[in-house]
């Protein structure tokens, strides 16, 4: 059975064909330079992007699976969460696809298909186990029962995780995206220099807006007595400082998560799990105390469409397809 998954949600174009739960391709063409210098992704521009990439890289993808479309018995597209009109893309094609070869669709859920990116470095992982997804777009913990079974134990009440290295990025005059930026940066600074606070919710939930506007702060005086903040030293010591507050928070809640659902295993999903200190830290703690850790390789940490084919595929084998009137939706809960 082959799979082709589509992936569209943001600003990465990506199409990847497996064959029952292995990838024969995956390819992942990035908008980033296009977003770069409005320092965030342009929705408008993202889905003009997409248009003109998504049928080159689908080739492509074929072709790096050496088969051809007529091999293909199924197509998977990222449906929600995400940009409208770059879902949008994705979607259509992918029915149109499905219309054309008389082929079975299922619509993915984005989130679901960053969990589920650990299957596929680690087919045998089983359930149940705790979930970390922390990307651009989300930031929540959830108790992994079985495919489809997910119960969401908390979530963040304002920004995501990779929002806050985003914005904060922005603010400290850093290229976007600031996951990766800051990330490197930090290993040059020290992260005792400035005590930023960690956001104390009760349970699961998460916090980081707080946090954003310390580092504004922070940043608004250092530039007014120091006459800017252009030492690389000083952006360093704040990246590593504002860092260490936001993987703690992680950290901390997901090691609690695992110890209330007794379950003995965790997994770290989306973009910002492809953070250096996280998995360090991630790795410390899970060996502490005895629990498996599944950490994707960071190609699958990034938004991806082997993730996406891999999920429906999943659900596909459970007897699920999706109606060719599924439409896209911006938001829609996991
Ligand atoms: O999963 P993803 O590719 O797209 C969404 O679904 O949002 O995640 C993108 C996010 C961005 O906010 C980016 O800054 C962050 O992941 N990110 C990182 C790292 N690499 C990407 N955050 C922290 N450290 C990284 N190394
Ligand atoms: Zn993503």
């Amino acid at each position: 059975m082959l799979t082709l998954g589509i992936e569209t949600s943001c600003d990465e174009t990506a199409a990847a064909v497996l064959r029952d739960d292995k990838v024969l391709s995956s390819i992942v063409s990035s908008q980033v330079d296009v977003h770069k210098k409005y320092g965030g992704v342009v929705p408008e521009l993202a889905s003009r992007e997409h248009l003109r990439n998504l049928l080159p890289i689908i080739r492509e993808a074929l072709a790096a699976a050496s088969v051809t479309i007529n091999d293909i018995g199924l197509v998977a597209a990222t449906y929600t969460p995400g940009l409208i009109g770059a879902l949008l893309v994705g979607v259509s094609a992918a029915k149109a696809i499905a219309y054309a070869q008389n082929i079975p669709f299922i619509g993915v859920h984005h989130g679901e298909g960053h969990i589920l990116a650990a299957h596929i470095e680690y087919p045998d992982i089983g359930y149940p186990y705790v979930a970390l997804l922390v990307s651009g777009g989300h930031t929540a913990l959830y108790h992994i029962k079985g495919l489809g079974e997910y119960r969401m134990l908390g979530q963040t009440r304002d920004d995501a995780a990779g929002e806050a290295y985003d914005k904060v990025a922005k603010l400290m005059g850093l290229e976007y995206p600031g996951g990766p930026v800051i990330d490197s940066l930090a290993r040059q600074g020290n992260p005792e220099t400035v005590k930023f606070p960690r956001g104390h919710l009760g349970g699961f939930d998460f916090s980081f807006s707080g946090l954003k506007t310390a580092v504004r702060n922070h940043v608004a005086l250092f530039m007014s007595k120091d006459e800017g903040i252009d030492s690389a030293l000083k952006k360093a010591d704040i990246a590593a400082s504002f860092q260490s507050a936001v993987i703690d928070t992680l950290v901390e809640k997901t090691m609690l998560a695992a110890s209330e659902t007794g379950a003995g295993k965790i997994v770290v999903a989306g973009g910002v799990a492809a953070n250096t200190l996280l998995r360090k830290r991630m790795q410390e703690e899970t060996k502490k105390r005895d629990i498996e850790l599944y950490l994707p390789g960071m190609f699958y940490c990034i938004d991806n469409a082997a993730m996406i084919a891999l999920a429906g595929y999943l659900h596909f084998r459970r007897g699920e397809r999706s109606s060719l009137d599924l439409n896209p939706r911006p938001s829609m809960p996991l």
